[in-house]
């Protein structure tokens, strides 16, 4: 006996076949581990044996769980809370929150005044609990043969040296610290140095250009810059030393002084001498942080202290600042990478992310963690030397849980079942997905070949500010849809509303928004709450909005269909059209630039850029590259354009707007879909556009 405004109406919905005991009455599923997932199936439904050793065996026990989180918020996370260690443990309230900007400022607080350590509950908990031998990290490097591993003790002690390291150079709670590193055993490691000392991390993903790294360093204004001299990616070596010079005399003559830069000699790329050196501000990391003493004491924060700033892209020029903070973020990580992977105590886990963006953060480093898992950190490219390697991967540590983007899937599926089926993977029981909507058919290739038909797909919709996991399937709780990120995780309170913000009941489809807060949720925009407010609260009062659009159908399954606003995803990396677009126009030639996102077969979005020249510049292959290379010095190679488009001149409005809708069209070539373009001030630009399309 459901009313509307029960949160679990859209579940309780749903028309699905009971599992475990059950018999599959649906007509066109097929049950994990027995069968290929084809085209004529649209459900998989999961064994009754991975059902009976799943966290959530049920769905019924879902919802119990899920109608507790949604009931009694404090209630359900308070008694997670407890799992872990507090200092001092929170205050009555253990959350306070404000939504609605009518009502005042935004807010979010959890286990506000509750005293502890994210650090501490990633390593030392776990090492008391008698897990100090299990490997914490394995890590894999770009070149095969290359490997190592840390024990949780060890890892603690290398952590502990670093912050020990850290301290004595000046760093204390609440300043902040970058870290520009590849995927070395160093990069976790800096990440929970910071975390131990209260220090605020802010990880710069290695493939950003010097100006992109500058700008950040401005930003946040940090007293230590950590960094390795060089990189190999495939075949190329990157000097990433040299990029941070660049960036720290950029930010030098913005009044921002680095004192210290450290430096890890990655050996095995570039030897030390190759390396340009500033004395009294640059350390080589192995000439001083082994001195240091292997323990160190634990700076105890408030819940509500600043874990880590990461910066990201939104539909202004200027990245933003997303700020989590400890308690909350720290629960909420724990909880979803154990619940949405069926985490168990004997997986080894890889996710194939960078920690420079926040699945890095949250599922490389503190989720897993936290939960005491083995974690494999890969510093290569997943191509390299071929396309097997993933595989030979997950065959050599026995990986249990692979999590992935749905841009590697593709361009693994492209390259043949060959380089996969050659592997055992046997040893593959769950598998993952993120980054953006995973295609159906990516999704049954992902499952039938990847995991021979027998582990279930958690594809996880989420976001930089959302912290963890906010709709995702829990593997042999519920059937799956090859394409559906599913249904909510715990707590989690999904809204779909219309253009006015208006909330939509049932089988719908809309903007994605959230309804009160969850733990994992960040606080702020770094230095910005303003901009934090209209950006996520004011477009629909009330709602935090996801700037997603998404549908939910009969069954209360949400399929995300990709951002609304002016921001693209490219494989997975999230890139604001303004920022591209600053870039191109800071060209001496071009004048103005207009970008958007076009499909693209692997990177499921690609970069799409109109550009209108300075007068009298003639267009010339030459000045194409040196455009593209402008956005590769700006921003980084991973945003580089697609596509230019020279455009004469741009649709605008009589206002003078461009109208990306007809753009859009005309770079996807869905000529006939146009629509209207009366209202532009200079109609005949469409058909010049439309001409030059394959200059
Ligand atoms: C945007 C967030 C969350 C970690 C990686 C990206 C898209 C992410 C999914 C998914 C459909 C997805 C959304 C979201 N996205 N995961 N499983 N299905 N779309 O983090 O850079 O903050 O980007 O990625 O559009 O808004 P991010």
């Amino acid at each position: 006996n459901l009313t509307v405004s029960d949160p679990l109406r859209h579940v309780d919905s749903m028309s699905l076949i009971p599992y475990g005991a059950g018999k599959i009455d649906h007509l066109n599923a097929v049950v994990l581990g027995e069968a290929l997932a084809s085209e004529d199936n649209d459900l998989v439904v999961p064994s009754e044996e991975f059902s009976r050793q799943a966290l959530v065996p049920s769905i019924e026990k879902y919802l119990e769980m899920y109608r507790r989180s949604v009931e009694d918020p404090a209630g359900f996370w308070s008694e997670i809370a407890s799992e872990f260690y507090w200092k001092k443990k929170w205050g009555e309230q253990v959350v306070t929150e404000n939504l609605d900007v009518k009502k005042g400022t935004v807010k979010i607080e959890w286990f506000k005044s509750g005293v502890t350590n994210i650090c501490y509950n990633s390593l030392d908990r776990n090492i008391e609990a008698g897990n100090g031998d299990k490997i914490a990290l394995y890590w894999e490097g770009n070149d095969l043969g290359q490997d190592g591993a840390l024990t949780y003790t060890e890892l603690l002690a290398k952590v502990c040296q670093l912050s020990n390291y850290l301290k004595d150079v000046g760093v204390a709670k609440g300043d902040a610290v970058i870290i520009y590193l590849p995927m070395l055993m160093e990069l976790p490691i800096a990440m929970l140095a910071c975390a131990r000392i209260g220090a605020v991390h802010s990880v710069v993903f290695a493939g950003f250009s010097a100006d992109s790294l500058a700008q950040r360093i401005i930003d946040c204004k940090p007293k230590a810059v950590i960094t390795c001299n060089a990189v190999r990616r495939g075949p190329k070596v990157i000097n990433l030393k040299d990029i941070v010079d660049a960036a720290l005399i950029q930010s030098s003559n913005e009044g921002i002084s680095v004192g210290v830069c450290l430096t890890y000699e990655n050996e095995l790329v570039m030897k030390r001498e190759a390396t340009k050196w500033k004395t009294g501000r640059d350390i080589w990391w192995q000439d001083t942080v082994p001195k240091y003493p292997k323990t160190c004491e634990v700076e105890w924060v408030d819940a509500e202290d600043p874990l880590f700033l990461l910066y990201t892209s939104g539909s202004t020029g200027k990245p933003k600042g997303v700020l989590h903070t400890t308690g909350g973020y720290m629960i909420y990580t724990a909880t979803t990478f154990k619940y949405a992977f069926d985490y168990k105590p004997s997986d080894i886990y890889w996710c194939t992310a960078d920690c420079g963006w926040i699945t890095g953060h949250s599922y490389v480093t503190y989720g897993p963690l936290l939960n005491g898992a083995s974690v494999v950190v890969f510093e290569g490219a997943p191509n390299h030397p071929d396309s097997g390697r993933c595989w030979d991967i997950v065959d050599k540590y026995k990986v249990t849980i692979f999590y992935t983007a749905p841009t590697l899937v593709r361009s693994l599926m492209r390259d043949g079942n060959e380089f996969v089926t050659r592997y055992s993977r046997k040893s593959l029981r769950v598998l993952g997905s993120v980054g953006e909507p995973i295609n159906p058919s990516a999704w049954r290739w992902f499952y039938n070949v990847v995991g021979d038909s027998g582990c279930p797909i958690s594809d996880t919709w989420w976001q930089t500010e959302t912290g963890g996991f906010m709709i995702t399937p829990l593997p042999g709780t519920w059937p799956q849809k090859p394409g559906s990120a599913t249904l909510p995780f715990f707590g989690i309170q999904p809204a779909v509303v219309d253009e006015k913000g208006i909330e939509i009941e049932g089988e719908c489809s809309g903007y994605l928004c959230v309804k009160k807060s969850w733990p994992g949720a960040f606080r702020t925009l770094y230095g910005d709450h303003e901009r934090y407010e209209t950006t996520y609260f004011k477009t629909f009062s009330g709602f935090y909005f996801s700037g997603d659009g998404c549908s939910r159908d009969k069954d209360g399954y949400y399929w995300l269909t990709g951002r609304v606003d002016d921001v693209i995803n490219v494989s997975g990396h999230r890139i604001g059209t303004a920022e591209v677009e600053s870039a191109l126009v800071s060209h001496p030639q071009c004048a103005e630039a207009a970008v958007v996102g076009v499909e693209h077969e692997v990177k499921g979005q690609g970069i799409y850029a109109f550009v209108t020249l300075v007068e009298g510049v003639p267009y010339s292959e030459e000045l194409r590259k040196s455009l593209i290379l402008m956005v590769r010095k700006q921003i980084g190679a991973f945003a580089a354009p697609d596509k230019i488009h020279w455009a004469p001149g741009l649709p605008k409005t009589r206002s003078g707007k461009i109208m990306r809708r007809i753009l859009r069209k005309i770079a996807s070539r869905q000529l006939d879909e146009l629509g209207d373009t009366s209202t532009l001030a200079d109609p005949g630009v469409v058909d010049q556009l439309i001409a030059l399309s394959d200059s």
